[in-house]
């Protein structure tokens, strides 16, 4: 009995001072688990397509201020035209879409003849209607990302 009421505090000791240590290494673990779900984890083609995309429309924003329509019509066919994702990605997205993967794609549609659009009138000199093909185009853009977005970042990424 007295050996025990002495082993029992020296026991709970030795165990928080155990606990201890090795839950400093758990949470490190487990901060870094949690992390890799965002910034770490290698990003999708799609991701970086789209980091293009809008790179490119920053480009277009500046011709069209500067009032380069040459320039838009140039930038405009590499928003039509944006590159794709390799087959197998492909695959994944369309998969997970489901019976939603002709809705994404005829988003996608619309955006590359809206962005053909844009640079028509620009080829044409018309000032007016290259600034409402932008707004557009970016209409286009917000369309896709309000539908597909967050699930697709979710499923993805999380
Ligand atoms: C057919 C659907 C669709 C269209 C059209 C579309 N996007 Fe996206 N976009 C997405 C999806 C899905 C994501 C989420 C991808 C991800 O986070 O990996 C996304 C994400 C993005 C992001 C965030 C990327 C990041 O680093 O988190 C940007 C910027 C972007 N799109 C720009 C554009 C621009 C500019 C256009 C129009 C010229 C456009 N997108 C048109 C579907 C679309």
């Amino acid at each position: 009995m007295n050996k025990l009421n002495f082993a029992t505090p020296m026991k709970t000791l030795l165990m928080s001072v155990a606990i201890g240590l090795s839950s400093i290494p758990l949470q490190l673990s487990a901060a870094e688990t949690a992390d890799e779900g965002k910034s770490d984890v290698e990003p999708m083609a799609l991701r970086l397509i789209m980091q293009d995309l809008e790179l490119n429309m920053q480009r277009i924003a500046s011709a069209i201020i500067r009032e380069d329509l040459v320039a838009v019509a140039d930038l405009a066919p590499l928003v039509a035209d944006h590159e794709q994702p390799p087959m197998t990605e492909k695959m994944r997205i369309l998969s997970f879409m489901g019976t939603d993967a002709g809705a994404f794609k005829s988003l996608d549609g619309v955006t590359h003849d809206t962005a053909m659009m844009l640079k028509k009138v620009a080829e044409k000199n018309e000032g007016d209607a290259v600034i409402k093909t932008y707004a557009d185009l970016l209409q286009s853009c917000v369309a896709c990302h309000q539908k597909f977005k967050q699930p697709f970042v979710d499923h993805f990424y999380r």
